[in-house]
């Protein structure tokens, strides 16, 4: 069952550890990280178009936003995908669905939304099934905890959403932590996955994502945070 705003959380995020995370430094930290090259995947123009912009991270082959363009029409649709056999047959996908709001990039998200996505550009990110990055050793790669994060704030507008999906419950219990307490975002949604108003579930005859599927298929649960930018 999900647990919506207003309802009684109790953290299985450990705070101490969250904060110990951020102080940490390393050489993915902020501006230092920020400060090497970054290779430029999204030309400006893309965003002089008029159409709200919602940004799939990680999109995998591109199943979800294949589906999403055709029933957002109204909406300007950017995949990114760094692995080079899911980014082919995404762009590939992308280029089938022949829908004008869609566009399939392959490359690499990072230096996508810290250098090229303009300040409050984005309605919404969708990051469906990431990497949970387990091990102590690599916890900085998990979304929440890379200097990509307060860039994934920054490009969103107000009112906008991070639409963030795992079968890590820690995952999204952390992420929630960090979204909340760090950058103040609002929580709208937190729990196991089931449709609501946000995530279209409801539109889809069955997964969204092949990810989902592959954790569905075998009876995990998947979990899901909403936050909104306010
Ligand atoms: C576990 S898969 C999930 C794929 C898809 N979202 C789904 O639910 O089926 C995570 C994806 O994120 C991609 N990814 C990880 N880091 C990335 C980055 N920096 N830029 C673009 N894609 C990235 C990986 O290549 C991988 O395809």
């Amino acid at each position: 069952m999900p647990y919506f705003e207003n309802m009684a959380y109790t953290p299985t995020a450990n705070p101490t550890r969250l904060q110990w995370d951020l102080k940490r430094k390393s050489p993915k930290d902020g501006a230092r990280f920020e400060q090497t090259a970054m290779k430029r995947v999204l030309a400006p123009e893309i965003f002089t178009r008029p159409e709200p912009l919602w940004l799939e991270i990680g999109s995998g082959s591109g199943t979800f936003f294949a589906k999403m363009a055709r029933l957002y029409p109204e909406k300007l649709l950017i995949a990114i995908e760094r692995a080079k056999v899911r980014a082919t047959r995404m762009v590939d996908k992308v280029q089938r669905t022949q829908a004008p709001n869609l566009l399939g990039f392959r490359g690499n998200a990072i230096p996508a939304v810290i250098r090229d996505v303009p300040s409050e550009r984005a309605e919404r990110v969708y990051i469906m099934y990431p990497c949970p990055w387990p091990k102590n050793s690599q916890r900085k790669n998990r979304w929440y905890l890379h200097p990509i994060m307060p860039h994934l704030v920054r490009v969103l507008q107000t009112g906008g959403l991070i639409i963030w999906t795992s079968d890590q419950k820690f995952y999204i219990d952390e992420a929630r932590w960090i979204c909340e307490q760090v950058h103040g975002l609002k929580v709208l949604v937190h729990g196991e996955i089931a449709p609501n108003s946000y995530n279209d579930m409801d539109k889809f005859e069955g997964p969204r994502t092949t990810f989902e599927k592959n954790f569905l298929s075998v009876g995990l649960p998947c979990y899901e945070l909403i936050v909104q930018k306010a």
